[in-house]
Order: structure tokens, then C-alpha cells, then sequence
């Protein structure tokens, strides 16, 4: 499949929905890929779904470029990497530092960044210096504690209109493409047919210009929390553990490995030891 470019992403607005869907390591990439999935996102949720993290807080850009890195080894496909907590907050200069480390060191092709008006200076400079930056609205993970928890946002009039003034500020910031995270869907429709870059929605209805998934979640491996919005495209954790708990009592039993699953050798390698002992 051939790889979208920033202009094939921002034409399919209100045209094919965009599928978005997180990758963290090359095996998946490769899987994702091979599905026709328009974007890979090395979302920081990484922090809760892979590291056991209690939130997305505490995800290093280490983290980040380390598994960056593992999705672009699996994919040439176009790849979007998520600035952890505190890499484009501090100061305008590590934000552009640290975007800049997702290109070099990591290929990736663009860089996610959570928040409204507060992150579009950030933004700009990112995208002066020559790189695509997605934006991200509406229950943002890094600073949920700020939003009474994991909740819907939007639901009275001041949010919904603080929500669509996020989305227009990011837009003339420069950003691509805008996640929108738990909103409720006519909130989400109008702030889509506002904005003339495609939206992304999360929990924010059918109304938008893409779709975003956690893989663990459409796939049924994470089973610690299940938002409401995720749909089950597989059921794979109790899957998972029937194939190993089949595997322990196997080598239990010392049915696995069998023949079929052994080397053979032509030497009488028995004969071989009892005549040279
Ligand atoms: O980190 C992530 O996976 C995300 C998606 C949920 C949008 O930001």
C-alpha cells in the first residue's frame, strides 16, 4: 500500500472515512499494515497498555522513541508518534527538540500533541520547522486529573464551545488532523463541519472524518478497562490464555514437544555414546 501523504490525509476530508489505529512494536505494525490501515499511532496509552502504568503520565520520551522506532522496522506506512507529558510543554524549544527526535531517530512522520489554545504556539514553531503535528481535544489522558477523570467532555454549553474554539485554534496553529476524544457525537459532527481538516474520533460518534482505536481494545487483549465507545472486533485475551494454559499442561503431561515437533537425526547418536564411553 502506498504511503498517504499530509495531502492525501487533509482531501479525505468529508470524502472515505481515515482509519487510525495504535501500534507499538513492529509485529503489529506489519499486521496493521497489511489490513490497509491509513495511519499507525504510537499512542502514549503504550504507558497503560504495554509498561503497567496507571496513566499516561509517567511515559518517557525514551519509551516512546524506543517503540517509534520498533513500528517503523515493521512499516511503511504513515506513522504518528505521541509526544509524552512534559515533551512540548516546557518550552517552545523542547517541543520542536523533541518533535525532531520522532523524525530523526525514530521516522516517524508525524507527532500528536494534547490540548487547545495552550499548545499552539508549541504547534506552530513544529510546524515551522518542517513537520506535521495532529492535535488531540476533548478528554485528554495526559491531563485528565484537570477534568474531574476520565469523563466526557463537551456535555454543557461552556465546554461545547470551548471544544469548538479548540479545534478552529489548532487548525490555524497548522495541525493536520485532530483527534477528538470522547465527545458526544453532534458536539463532534458540528466541530467536524468547522473545521477543513479531517477530524479523528474517539468516543465522539460517527460524525467525524476518521476512527481511532487502541488495537488491544478492537482486538479484546486488554481486559484491565474497556471504555464504553470500544467495540469488540475479537475477543483474543481468553483465547490467549486457553493456548497457554493448553502449552503448560502439555509439557506437564511431556505430550509437547512430540515427534512432529523435534529434530531427527540419522546418527544412532545412543550407540555412538555407549561405544565411546
Ligand atoms: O495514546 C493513544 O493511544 C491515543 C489514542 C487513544 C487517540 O492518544
Amino acid at each position: 500500500m502506498k504511503k498517504l501523504t499530509i495531502p492525501d490525509i487533509i482531501k479525505r476530508k468529508g470524502g472515505e472515512k481515515l482509519t487510525v489505529l495504535t501500534a507499538y512494536d513492529a509485529s503489529f505494525a506489519r499486521l496493521l499494515e497489511a489490513a490497509g490501515i491509513d495511519m499507525l499511532l504510537v499512542g502514549d496509552s503504550l504507558g497503560n497498555v504495554l509498561l503497567g502504568y496507571e496513566s499516561t503520565v509517567p511515559v518517557t520520551m525514551e519509551e516512546m522513541l524506543h517503540h517509534a522506532r520498533a513500528v517503523r522496522r515493521g512499516t511503511s506506512a504513515f506513522v504518528v508518534a505521541d509526544m509524552p507529558f512534559l515533551s512540548y510543554q516546557i518550552s517552545i524549544a523542547d517541543a520542536v527538540k523533541n518533535a525532531g527526535r520522532f523524525y530523526k531517530e525514530a521516522g516517524s512522520d508525524a507527532v500528536k500533541l494534547e490540548g487547545g489554545p495552550e499548545v499552539c504556539a508549541a504547534v506552530r514553531a513544529i510546524v515551522t520547522a518542517g513537520m506535521a503535528v495532529m492535535g488531540h481535544i476533548g478528554l485528554t489522558p495526559q491531563t485528565a486529573a484537570n477534568l474531574g477523570g476520565y469523563k466526557v467532555q463537551g456535555k454543557d454549553a461552556d465546554s461545547a464551545r470551548k471544544l469548538l474554539a479548540d479545534a478552529k485554534a489548532l487548525e490555524e496553529a497548522g495541525v493536520f488532523a485532530i483527534v477528538m476524544e470522547c465527545i458526544p457525537d453532534r458536539l463532534a459532527k458540528v466541530i467536524t463541519e468547522s473545521v477543513s481538516i479531517p477530524t479523528i474520533g474517539i468516543g465522539a460518534g460517527a460524525g467525524c472524518d476518521g476512527q481511532v482505536l487502541v488495537t488491544h481494545d478492537l482486538l479484546g487483549m486488554f481486559d484491565k478497562f474497556v471504555p464504553s465507545f470500544v467495540k469488540g472486533y475479537a475477543n483474543l485475551a481468553p483465547q490467549i490464555k486457553d493456548a497457554v494454559s493448553a502449552f503448560k499442561e502439555e509439557v506437564r503431561a511431556g505430550s509437547y514437544p512430540d515427534a512432529k515437533h523435534s529434530f531427527s537425526m540419522q546418527l544412532d547418536v545412543d550407540k555412538l555414546f555407549s561405544d565411546e564411553g
